[in-house]
């Protein structure tokens, strides 16, 4: 059996293993020590952390858009419409507006065209392809008939007739707008006629007719009548509808109807001075 090391040996293997300082007078029994409950050491006091910064603030998330044709959308044109005081407001407005799918098919928002001073305001249904390549309304056939049957009665787009419709992006395949798409642009097509504040309203078609006035008849029986027109107005307009100039281009026996329409309308018109 090996005997045990002695002091010389064990001082060796202590600068072997590089333990060559003595730190202390006398010895320390560590197997002793640490039988006894020994005083943790205070632990050291926590660095101190500095306090967090407030947080930056979060940009606010944009509320997410309404769907378009919904209405919600209707909601939204109605607040961006009643904010518009004037008609570069108004179109700028409705350049922004994404609430009408129509927009995303379309290459223009046909806004208006004519004299907004001019007695008579013309509202039609919606823009064909004519009038969306030139972002103008009624510039293609039917608009050439609409400018006849105007001249008829001493009237033209430059002076005396301003020119709109209720929606002013084109339908695809030049369909008939749906009943929401038509929904979410009334709010604009009624602050139009508010701002130009017309003498006289020609509404030209029944779907300018229906949904203007309010009114479940069809223009058979809306065209011909005089009606008030008061949606946002102070003083509310006199109101006529007639036939579309594109129903008159398929129907021409009915341009007799239409003729008489726009005597009352001159009729109107001079009567009010
Ligand atoms: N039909 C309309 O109702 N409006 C136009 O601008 C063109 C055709």
């Amino acid at each position: 059996m090996n005997a045990r090391p002695t002091p010389r040996q064990v001082l060796h293997w202590y600068l072997e293993s590089g333990v060559d300082e003595a730190i202390g007078e006398v010895p320390v029994d560590r197997y002793a020590l640490s039988a006894v409950a020994v005083p943790s050491r205070p632990s050291p006091e926590p660095r101190r952390q500095p306090p967090p910064l407030p947080s930056p603030p979060r940009p606010a998330s944009p509320a997410p858009a309404p769907a378009a044709d919904t209405p919600a959308a209707s909601g939204g044109a109605a607040a961006l419409a009643a904010a518009a005081r004037t008609l570069d407001e108004l179109r700028t407005a409705l350049m922004g507006f994404e609430g009408c799918s129509l927009k995303a098919g379309a290459r223009s928002t046909v806004f208006a065209d004519g004299n907004p001073e001019a007695p008579v305001m013309v509202i039609g249904e919606a823009p064909g392809a004519d009038e969306d390549a030139q972002g103008l309304p009624f510039v293609g056939a039917s608009g050439r008939l609409l400018d006849r049957m105007l001249g008829s009665i001493g009237l033209d787009r430059q002076t005396s007739a301003y020119i709109t419709n209720v929606v002013p992006w084109r339908p695809p395949i030049n369909r008939k707008p749906s009943p929401a798409e038509v929904a979410v642009c009334l709010p604009f097509v009624e602050r139009h006629i508010a701002l130009v504040a017309p003498r006289v309203l020609l509404l030209v078609g029944g779907l300018a007719a229906s949904h203007l006035l309010a009114s479940k008849d069809g223009i058979m029986r809306l065209r011909g009548q005089w009606f008030d027109y008061a949606t946002g107005l102070q003083r509310p307009v006199p109101t006529i509808a007639t036939f579309h100039p594109a129903y008159l281009l398929r129907s021409p026996a009915e341009k007799r109807l239409a003729w008489r329409d726009l005597l009352s309308l001159r009729q109107r018109l001079d009567s009010l001075g």
